[in-house]
């Protein structure tokens, strides 16, 4: 094969209180990357399109991610690389996740599949790290994998899936403005106090096993997040009055997609979905803020040849 492309999916990465360490992929919000094979070792970006970012090899997620699969084979294979986003970076939706994840997929692929789908995650966080200045998995995992995916151990770096066929509806709100993952991070406490922490260890343990046993009730209680959400849901415009919505239309859970400023709002049935559309729709319309909204639903593929 000497081209091929590739979608890899966008992902909600921590999960209310799974700070760095759950997120999961979600249905039809992405990136198609097309990669076609050089007769020399270069690594070309020919065009990016959906966003303003670095086509320099050494600067963008894609290729450093590349990079990292073509040094542990000792490869000097070059490719031409096309990226075409359909959602925003720095919109918390794991951009740079779903660039290092379908490229290395991609190259696998055109190299003959030397690596498995899981051994591919240590070059795609090559690439996450780069752009957020820090090795968390939560996006790239489920970009690459698909499903919900926890991270249980960085070192060494350690994987599940969780086993669940659960049905959510996701509603992903996006108001408009950027937050860096990278300056997200610097804003969150270094030390946390014992007490604090164990209400997010039992909520951890609650909300994996809320969902493998489709305990609704307990997600919803669970998925609250005491370390990130209360510093991050400041920057966010509207998060108190979108989560009153979600509330009242009966969603199952609710909290800020990885470092913000996109929300995710998990519900049972599109009745819910349709009623806080409406609401949010004149919350964000009879303000100064653009926002978008998604209709999705959890993705179980992860990357895959389209
Ligand atoms: N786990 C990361 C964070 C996700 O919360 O900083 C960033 O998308």
């Amino acid at each position: 094969m000497e081209k091929i492309k590739v979608f890899a999916p966008a992902s909600v990465a921590n999960l209310g209180c799974g700070y760095d360490t759950i997120g999961f992929a979600v249905e039809s919000i992405g990136e198609e990357l097309t990669l076609t094979k050089r007769n020399d070792s270069k690594l070309v970006i020919d065009e990016i399109l959906g966003a303003d970012l670095s086509k320099d090899p050494d600067q963008n997620v894609a290729t450093i991610a590349i990079k990292a699969l073509l040094s542990q084979l000792a490869s000097d294979q070059g490719f031409d690389i096309s990226i075409q986003k359909f959602f925003k970076p720095g919109s918390g939706l794991g951009s740079s996740a779903s660039s290092a994840s379908g490229a290395v997929f991609a190259a696998n692929e055109l190299l003959g599949n030397p690596f498995s789908r899981n051994e591919l995650l240590p070059f795609a966080l090559e690439g996450e790290a780069f752009a957020s200045k820090c090795y968390h998995a939560d996006n790239v995992a489920p970009s690459l994998l698909g499903g919900f995916q926890v991270v249980r151990s960085y070192e060494p770096l350690d994987l599940f899936q969780i086993s669940t066929d659960i049905e959510l509806k996701v509603l992903i709100i996006f108001p408009h403005v950027q937050i860096k993952t990278a300056e997200s991070k610097k804003m969150l406490p270094s030390e946390v106090s014992v007490s604090l922490a164990r209400n997010q260890w039992g909520n951890v343990a609650a909300l994996i096993h809320a969902l493998h046993d489709k305990d609704y009730s307990l997600l919803k209680r669970s998925i609250e997040d005491f370390i990130a959400e209360p510093v991050r849901s400041q920057f966010i415009p509207f998060y108190d009055d979108v989560k009153q919505i979600v509330d009242e239309a009966g969603s199952v859970g609710f909290n800020i997609s990885g470092s913000g400023p996109s929300m995710f709002a998990l519900f049972r049935d599109d009745g819910g979905v349709e009623t806080a559309i409406d609401k949010i729709e004149n919350l964000y319309l009879n303000s100064d803020f653009d926002f978008s909204l998604y209709r999705t639903s959890i993705d179980l593929q992860g990357c895959r040849i389209i």
